[in-house]
């Protein structure tokens, strides 16, 4: 990676998003903003320069894109305790507990297993040591059980307010509207050039959806190439469709000005489009499932540390492999040449200072059990 310039310019020229809605999202201040953006040369290919996005660095407490939701997902819900839901090694969950324990609120997850990376498994070793109150199933398609055992057996002392997987509600895709802004900013202030491409990686599509409205809004003519993290049933055009549709009605009550009113009425998808920005999927770094890793997955996190930057294999790992094959003409999809921004969604965060000693004897028993036989503890190492 080579240094980031310009970030201190940049700062002063964030765009003031209360000059385009009269009624803009309340927002709890968490991350530390602008990120940096970075050249890349290692992901370079031969008509393609490759610039970072470190959203890692959001903020010292635990980075990555989720902080940018949940600074407009904790302002618009009551204070006390959240309910949210994610696999052992979510990011999201994380980022939550860690939040929460900071304002000393309490979390419930409901958590079901995933590969036992030492990745997922040290993230589940800090989210039990911020002691939030889990109901556990193994698979997620045994989720409606979680739910049954929290309505109706164990329920939590006082009800916690709902934050959807991925804090993906359209607040939390509003945050990255204000992300779109603020690269918008470096953009005019000299810190890197337009891109002709966008590559982001997507699960809930929350961080997309917000990304390509906000792109639209500052009117940056890309392409946001997004690369799937789950299978085609949990993520298509029309599921993504529908997270737009659902953003753009939160947009509309935000009582928009002239300048982005398009993006905000019935034809917003079309006004996306006359604006320049378009949008496609890739569901060819998925391989065996949702957090199964890749040997493309891990030779790009791989080859990535090397340069100084850290990614994961069930989400940027996958978006950068992706980037990595189609820039050198094996992938799905030609970029045309020029700039192309990688967004980094990940936490670059050491986790293990959260982790207390006795966390394996805060797990619920059946989950103990199975991280025992997956060999946790020397995961955790
Ligand atoms: C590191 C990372 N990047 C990207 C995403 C996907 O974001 P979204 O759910 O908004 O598509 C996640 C989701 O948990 C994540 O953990």
């Amino acid at each position: 990676m080579t240094g980031s310039a310009g970030t201190a310019a940049a700062t002063s020229r964030l765009p003031d998003l209360t000059g385009w809605f009269r009624r803009p999202p309340p927002r709890t201040p968490l991350a530390r903003l602008p990120t940096p953006v970075e050249r890349a040369p290692f992901l370079d290919g031969p008509d393609h320069q490759v610039f970072v996005k470190r959203d890692d660095r959001t903020s010292e407490l635990y980075g990555g894109g989720k902080v940018r939701k949940l600074e407009y997902v904790l302002a618009e819900v009551p204070e006390g305790p959240c309910t949210s839901v994610g696999a052992i090694g979510s990011h999201h969950l994380l980022a939550l507990g860690i939040f929460l324990h900071e304002m000393e609120r309490n979390l419930y997850s409901w958590t079901f297993l995933q590969e036992p990376t030492s990745h997922a498994v040290r993230n589940l070793a800090a989210l039990v040591s911020l002691q939030p109150l889990v109901w556990y199933v193994p698979r997620r398609i045994m989720l409606p059980l979680a739910a049954i055992d929290y309505r109706f057996l164990r329920r939590p002392p006082e009800p916690g307010a709902w934050i959807p997987a991925g804090a993906s509600s359209p607040a939390g895709a509003f945050g990255f509207f204000a992300a779109a802004c603020e690269l918008a900013a470096q953009i005019d202030a000299g810190v890197l050039p337009a891109p002709r491409t966008v590559y982001v990686t997507a699960g809930t599509a929350g961080t997309a959806a917000g990304l390509v409205f906000g792109l639209a809004a500052c009117r940056i003519a890309t392409h946001v190439r997004l690369v799937s993290a789950v299978e085609r049933p949990l993520f298509n055009r029309w599921i993504f469709a529908s997270v737009l549709r659902r953003f753009v009605r939160f947009l509309r009550t935000l009582d928009p000005d002239p300048r982005v009113r398009d993006l905000t009425g019935p034809g917003a998808l079309r006004a996306l489009a006359r604006r320049g920005v378009t949008w496609s999927i890739d569901h060819g770094q998925v391989g065996r499932g949702y957090a199964r890793s890749t040997e493309a997955g891990l030779r790009v996190v791989a080859d990535s540390a090397r340069h100084g930057l850290a990614l994961e294999t069930t989400y940027t790992g996958k978006c950068a492999a992706a980037l990595a094959q189609d820039v050198r003409g094996r992938g799905r999809f030609r970029p045309p040449p020029g700039p192309i921004l990688f967004w980094n969604t990940h936490a670059s965060t050491d986790v293990r200072r959260f982790i207390v000693q006795d966390w394996q004897e805060r797990l619920p028993p059946a989950l103990g059990r199975w991280v025992r036989r997956v060999g946790g503890p020397d995961l955790v190492e």
